[in-house]
């Protein structure tokens, strides 16, 4: 039997919340410039979503990490693979990830970013599994916090695949 999908978080969910979280964005940054990085290649529907529901001044970077290679279990170590194109120094940054699982990529690019001397530094994520957690990070926001079982969808891959389902679906029956 292959993997079968049944839904964790609906569109309209998705929709719902990340205006709440555009508007609370938009309180944060609506005086003040901002950076927003999108974390290839997972995050790259929410970002979309996201920044369009924040009224503000905004730039926007993207980088790309990779943690997972090719299967459902982190290999543990983060490697950045592209990084964002110009300075953050000064600015005020907002990270946005797709999933917080071991936290391990969050401080991973919490830590890189630190050294750049942004004037703040807000992340935020759509998912977040506690259960998972292995390394502390700091988190200002989260969409949805989730069991810890993978996920995919509204960006969020097994192999490369399921990223363009416009929902969060549980992938069941994995070998
Ligand atoms: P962490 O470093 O373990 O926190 O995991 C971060 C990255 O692993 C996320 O940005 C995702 O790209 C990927 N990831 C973690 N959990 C899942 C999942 O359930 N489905 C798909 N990708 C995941
Ligand atoms: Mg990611």
């Amino acid at each position: 039997m292959g993997p079968s999908l049944s839904t964790v978080i609906s569109e309209k969910d998705l929709h719902k919340r990340i205006k709440e979280m555009g508007d609370v964005l938009t309180d944060k940054f609506k005086s003040a410039p901002v950076v927003a990085i999108c974390v290839l290649k997972g995050s790259f529907i929410f970002f979309s979503d996201l920044i369009r529901q924040i009224e503000c001044d905004m730039t926007c970077e993207f980088l790309s990490t990779s943690s997972y290679g090719n299967n459902a279990h982190s290999s543990g170590e983060v490697k950045l693979t592209m990084d964002i194109s110009s300075s953050v120094q000064g600015r005020h940054v907002l990270l946005v990830e797709d999933i917080i699982d071991t936290g391990l990529t969050m401080s991973y690019l919490q830590k890189m970013f630190e050294i750049r001397k942004p004037k703040t530094i807000t992340t935020v994520t759509l998912l977040h599994k506690p259960d998972a957690k292995k390394v502390d990070c700091k988190i200002d926001l989260v969409g949805f916090k989730i069991p810890n079982e993978f996920v995919v969808g509204y960006g969020l891959d097994y192999q490369n695949q399921y990223r363009h389902l416009p929902y969060i679906a549980r992938l069941e029956n994995l070998n």
